[in-house]
């Protein structure tokens, strides 16, 4: 019997991890497992818990209002420790590249206890871009014991900086899990987002989603990325739907800029099934997310990443994403050929998805069922 700690805090450390607890789960009589949440996010991770019927054994309640990295990052390594001491896990499961992520994974190294990754091994080898989160990833393979790769070329960047390769996993990515799971119970769901969605696109118009959040985009990027998004919204059979972030610095930024526009519709963040609805019911995305970037070539969906570098290539191979910057000539340009050009709209909207078939889950916990933890 395996005791198993999975710690995540934010909205999409929490889609991914929920189909592992859910597979965990499955097997009581080989893992004992249990869920802390940091609460790193507090509504947008509740959004989660609610959706995948998850009640979380620790509640660290961390999130404050504008929280800065240093302290959210020393309240985490503090509040986790009687988590651990009181639990006593053989392993701690940490996800992606946030704050939680590497101060959980630290917290389970100061009192011996081994760590698995998930989502392992994606770099930029830039670490200000995305800030933190390079650098958050790249400690968190230093202390890992168990790296769950998405990509092989994610595995390749792990054998790069010297991790043996007997403990590194390549899985595909869980978000792909959570997606399947969650596209079946969309077509049913009683959501009220879902509801405002549909009398919000019941119109004939394209409509374009976008998402940003990303700390490198505060100040001249995010200025950048309203001003195209003004002059895209110039054309009236196109129809703009952003779901803000609750980050107050995202907040400000964007309704000081956008708020009122026509052909702009500034919405909270929407629950995930929503969210996935929407991606459906999109023409296109523009986004800075992680997340989206790894969901949208299984519903596809193109998307513009509005970022100057990215750790996810594997879908710009593929055709189905395009790496456009913050400039706001380059992204208007880019938006008005997807608009256009039929050629170029259909070899981006492929449906492949090279970051997994929703099997990460089960190949993550088969795998953890034949470790001892004295490798
Ligand atoms: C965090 C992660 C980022 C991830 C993103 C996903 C770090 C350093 N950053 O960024 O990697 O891509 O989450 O969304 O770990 N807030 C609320 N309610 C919420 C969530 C956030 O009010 O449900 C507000 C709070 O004022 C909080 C602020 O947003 O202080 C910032 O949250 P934080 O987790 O520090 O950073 P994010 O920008 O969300
Ligand atoms: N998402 C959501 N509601 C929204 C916007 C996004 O549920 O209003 C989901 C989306 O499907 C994806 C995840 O949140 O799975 C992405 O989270 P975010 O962009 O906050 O973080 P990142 O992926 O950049 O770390």
């Amino acid at each position: 019997m395996h005791k198993v700690l999975l710690v995540f805090g934010t909205r999409p450390e929490a889609i991914k991890m929920a189909p592992l607890v859910r597979e965990l789960l499955r097997y009581p009589e080989q893992f004992q497992t249990r869920v802390c949440v940091t609460a790193q996010h507090r509504a947008m991770l509740d959004q989660v818990l609610s959706f995948f019927e998850i009640t979380p054994d620790y509640d660290l309640n961390l999130m404050t209002p504008d929280q800065d990295l240093n302290g959210l990052t020393a309240s985490v390594v503090t509040a986790m420790k009687p988590v651990l001491e009181d639990f006593k896990p053989d392993f701690v499961m940490v996800q992606g590249d946030t704050t939680t992520t590497f101060a959980a994974a630290l917290a389970a190294f100061y009192l011996g206890i081994k760590v698995c990754h998930v989502e392992a091994g994606l770099r930029t080898n830039n670490k200000l871009a995305p800030f933190p989160e390079e650098v958050n990833r790249r400690i968190t393979s230093v202390i890992a014991d168990y790296h769950f790769a998405p990509t092989e070329s994610a595995r390749e960047n792990l054998l790069r900086e010297n991790i043996p390769a007997d403990r590194i996993l390549v899985t595909g990515n869980t978000v792909v899990d959570a997606l399947l799971w969650a596209l079946e119970k969309v077509e049913t769901a009683d959501d009220p987002d879902i509801d405002l969605l549909k009398k919000l696109t019941s119109g004939d118009q394209k409509i374009v989603l976008v998402t940003g959040h990303r700390r490198e985009n505060f100040g001249d990027g995010f200025e950048n990325i309203c001003q195209a998004l003004k002059e895209i919204a110039r054309d009236e059979n196109v129809r703009i739907i952003y779901p803000v972030h609750l980050n107050p610095r995202v907040q400000t930024m964007v309704h000081e800029r956008l708020s009122g526009m026509p052909n702009i519709h500034l919405l909270a963040p929407l629950s995930y099934p929503a969210f996935i609805w929407l991606m459906k019911r999109s023409y296109m995305i523009l986004t800075d997310s992680g997340g989206i970037q790894e969901e949208a070539p299984s519903i596809g969906k193109p998307v513009l990443v509005m970022r100057e570098a990215t750790e996810r290539r594997e879908a710009m191979d593929s055709g189905n994403v395009l790496l456009v910057g913050t400039d706001s000539d380059k992204i208007i340009s880019a938006c008005h050929d997807l608009l256009h050009d039929p050629g170029l709209y259909g070899r981006m909207s492929k449906k492949h998805n090279p970051y997994g078939n929703g099997e990460a889950s089960g190949l993550i916990v088969q795998f953890l069922k034949n470790v001892t933890g004295d490798e």
